[in-house]
């Protein structure tokens, strides 16, 4: 099967708070995106990368995989207002005849081969998704404004990560539709009566969102 990587790295990174988009911040040596997209360019699983960046940064995004001699990226498009219309973008440079769509978010820089292989492997089985989930270690608690109005069994609940995978058949038809209030690709394949497998998420996995986040990743590299 041939497998496309879709490198959603096109956020501002408000919450990071530095003068450039959170993809190019720098992570050890090189920009935050190199860790991905080297990762990614690596893994045995992949045979092809679209990365979508930030307005003005598709020539950087190519530059950078060209320094790191990943030659798996075959195109950097311009990411949209929101994650899932930069997925849309990436998904446009996927041809008509590839099977599987592995979409992951940058700002999740320590992908592994172990955890691509777990979200790929349900897809030969007849699900037509695949995520990583991670079990909640806080008790959840349901509120409006600052009053707590009840706490939620997290017995049922997972916290969903990325890479996600998914049959390219059921990613297109679910990006054709409303793409509102999406955060993630499998709640557009969940709404469209997808059967979504999760199976066993990565700590290391963390998204950096704030500063402290980008210390605990660089701390693990
Ligand atoms: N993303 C994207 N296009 C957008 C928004 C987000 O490709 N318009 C990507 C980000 O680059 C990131 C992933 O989706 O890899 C998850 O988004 P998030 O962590 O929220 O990153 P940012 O939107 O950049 O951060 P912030 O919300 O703090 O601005
Ligand atoms: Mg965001």
């Amino acid at each position: 099967m041939s497998v496309w990587a879709l490198l959603v790295a096109a956020g501002a990174g408000e919450r990071l708070g530095e003068e450039r988009p959170k993809a190019f911040v720098r992570l050890g040596d090189l920009p935050l995106l190199a860790e991905p997209l080297r990762r990614l360019d690596e893994s045995g699983w992949v045979d092809a990368v679209v990365v979508a960046a930030p307005p003005g940064w598709e020539e950087p995004a190519i530059l950078l995989a060209e320094e790191l001699s990943a030659t798996k990226v075959v195109a950097s498009v311009t990411g949209g207002a929101t994650r899932a219309e930069s997925v849309r973008a990436a998904l446009a440079e996927v041809p008509e005849d590839a099977l599987v769509a592995l979409v992951h978010d940058a700002a999740r820089p320590l992908v592994s081969d172990e955890v691509v292989e777990r979200v790929l492997a349900p897809l030969a089985e007849g699900w037509d998704g695949v995520v990583p989930g991670l079990p909640l270690a806080d008790t959840v608690k349901r509120v409006e404004g600052d009053t707590v109005v009840g706490t939620v069994d997290r017995a049922g609940l997972v916290a969903a990560q990325t890479p996600q995978a998914f049959l390219l058949p059921t990613l297109r038809a679910a990006y054709a539709g409303d793409l509102d209030g999406a955060t993630d690709c499998s709640s557009l394949v969940e709404a469209r009566g997808g059967r979504v497998k999760v199976v066993a998420g990565d700590p290391r996995l963390v998204k950096v969102t704030t500063q402290a986040d980008l210390e605990l990743v660089a701390s693990w590299l």
